[in-house]
């Protein structure tokens, strides 16, 4: 597989790994159109911050649990003058560069700059991804050839599903040879093999034919294969036999008598013909055999989504659209909803899945998915990132007001919660951050040894520096800020759980290496063996 190479890259690669782990800064609570100090328990959750150390820290809540994201990054188009920062020139990534890249980053052109700013992300949102999770990336022609490049190093070209093209600007960019009328959404899965994708329903209307048995309207469609791969030569395994109405064996033909070959094998073949789902037609003497397909109780169809999107919105529906909450024009090319509404079909999501959207802008997804779950009574969740002072003033505005309604709109009711970035939890000598707080090192040290989330255990069944059990091992982070903790018999004396093994974090250890294996018990000092990740 060609990899892309750019300068600076040797500098990004493992970068992830030393982003400083954040704790989030609860802001305040939005709970069906009141705000409050309190926390929501909606799962709803707007950052402000830089997406690279906000990513870093969903990790341990959202790792492998995110089932769709949706990102809009800078198109790089080299145009400063607009309010969404369109290139990589923007101060803060301007000076993330020269602190990540060194003296070097001055001379990176804004191609390798882009691609420094979006891989060590890219690589975050892949660990944040579920395992039947999929990716898509808004894209014009600036960087789509080498955001393909890196999402195949990066996601695996195995993973790549399409890049789907879509309207964008409508009219066309500025290239003075042609008026580009469209742009792209790179669309990967986590991994193919577990994805399965949504289908578009349809309401199908045409199913001519009644079936007395089965007492069902239907339609037929050739079971003959057809397209590229239709001669018995490319799928010998597809050629074989049926039994027609009159006791002759049916083999599939061509138009030109040449030998096909069928659309299913021999033994969904049996099974349809066993449930009366084939049929036969006498054509010029020859028997045809069809697929019954019957019509839908509620009348819908499902089809296979075109990447030809059924709408005709572009970002100009967009823009309308966050006209007509905030009463005046504020972005330039916001996404229209129902672009992401199509995305989140395309999806599959379940009705409580989380979905992620780092470069949140305006916050579109968000709205889109409030709709959703307000059309269908769903409790998806949303999860969004924003860098800019607009965070609090238009991206979390907008969803304020999508949930208690604008203009002519309804409210869709919900909550979500506003957070900051806080405090790094290592300062700069590697040592315990005391300003993190308790609650939030616990769940770092529990994720870091089990890559799970650490519920707060208000019932307490053990001491207090137990965190939980996992797999026959319990763990045990034995800290206090302003003194020293030391593993000894007392502490041991303590413990309540029994497991077969125990990891136990404390900044000292009387107990000698012997007792320790003999007893199955794990050793970690403070701050020296904490991971980081
Ligand atoms: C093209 S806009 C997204 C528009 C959005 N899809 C909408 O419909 O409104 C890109 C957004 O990403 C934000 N952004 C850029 N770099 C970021 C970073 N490192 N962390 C968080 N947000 C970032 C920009 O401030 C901008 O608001």
């Amino acid at each position: 597989m060609p990899i892309l190479n750019w300068i600076g890259k040797d500098k990004v690669v493992n970068h992830h790994l030393d982003v400083p782990y954040r704790v989030l800064e609860h802001q305040y609570g939005f709970n069906n159109g009141e705000e409050s100090k309190a926390q929501t328990s909606s799962g709803n959750k707007i950052i402000h911050g830089d997406n690279l150390e906000a990513l870093k820290s969903l990790l341990p809540e959202y790792e492998g649990k995110i089932k769709c994201i949706y990102i809009d990054p800078p198109y790089n188009t080299g145009n400063e003058a607009w309010v969404y920062n369109d290139n990589v020139n923007d101060p803060k990534i301007k000076k993330w560069l020269g602190q990540v890249v060194g003296k070097e980053s001055e001379d990176l052109s804004r191609h390798d700059k882009w691609l420094c700013m979006m891989y060590p992300r890219l690589k975050l949102l892949h660990k944040l991804l579920a395992d039947d999770g999929v990716i898509f990336i808004s894209i014009d022609d600036n960087e789509q050839a080498n955001l393909k490049l890196l999402c195949d190093e990066i996601l695996g070209g195995g993973n790549f599903v399409a890049s789907i093209p879509w309207k964008g600007k409508g009219g066309g960019a500025d290239n003075k040879y042609l008026m580009v009328a469209h742009e792209y959404i790179v669309f990967y899965a986590k991994s193919k093999t577990n994805f399965t994708i949504g289908e578009e329903e349809k309401l199908e209307e045409s199913f001519p034919k009644y079936d007395s048995n089965k007492k069902q309207h239907y339609k037929t469609q050739l079971l003959r294969k057809w397209g590229a791969t239709s001669k018995r030569t490319d799928r010998p395994n597809l050629y074989y036999s049926i039994t027609a109405p009159d006791g002759t064996e049916h083999y599939p033909k061509l138009p030109d008598d040449e030998d096909g070959c069928w659309r299913w094998g021999k033994e969904t073949m049996n099974k349809a013909l066993e449930n009366g789902l084939v049929e036969f037609i006498k054509k010029d003497g020859n028997w045809v055999a069809y697929e019954k397909i019957f019509k839908p109780e509620n009348g819908m169809n499902t089809k296979k989504y075109s990447t030809w999107f059924d709408f005709a919105s572009n970002n100009a529906e967009g823009s309308k659209e966050l006209k007509n909450i905030f009463d005046k024009k504020l972005f330039d090319f916001p996404k229209p909803k129902n672009l992401i509404d199509t995305l989140l079909k395309i999806a599959n999501l379940s009705k409580d899945s989380t979905i992620l959207d780092s470069f949140a802008g305006s916050g579109t997804t968000a709205h889109a998915i409030l709709n959703l779950n307000k059309q269908d009574n769903g409790n998806r969740k949303f999860i969004l990132v924003e860098m800019e002072d607009y965070a609090e003033t238009i991206t979390a505005e907008r969803i304020k007001r999508v949930i208690k309604g604008y203009s002519d709109k309804e409210g869709t009711t919900g909550s979500f919660d506003y957070y900051e970035l806080g405090e790094p939890l290592f300062n700069e000598d590697g040592d315990i951050n005391e300003m993190v707080g308790i609650k939030k090192l616990r769940q770092y040290i529990y994720y870091t040894e089990t890559k799970n989330f650490l519920e707060s255990n208000d019932t307490k069944t053990d001491n207090e520096s137990f965190l939980a059990k996992h797999y026959d091992t319990a763990y045990y982070f034995y800290y206090e800020p302003d003194c020293t903790t030391t593993l000894d018999y007392q502490f041991l004396s303590t413990i309540k759980t029994k497991a077969e093994q125990y990891i136990i974090y404390a900044d000292n250890c009387l107990l000698t290496k012997e007792f320790l294996t003999k007893n199955n018990i794990i050793f970690k000092k403070i701050p020296r063996d904490i991971t980081k990740f």
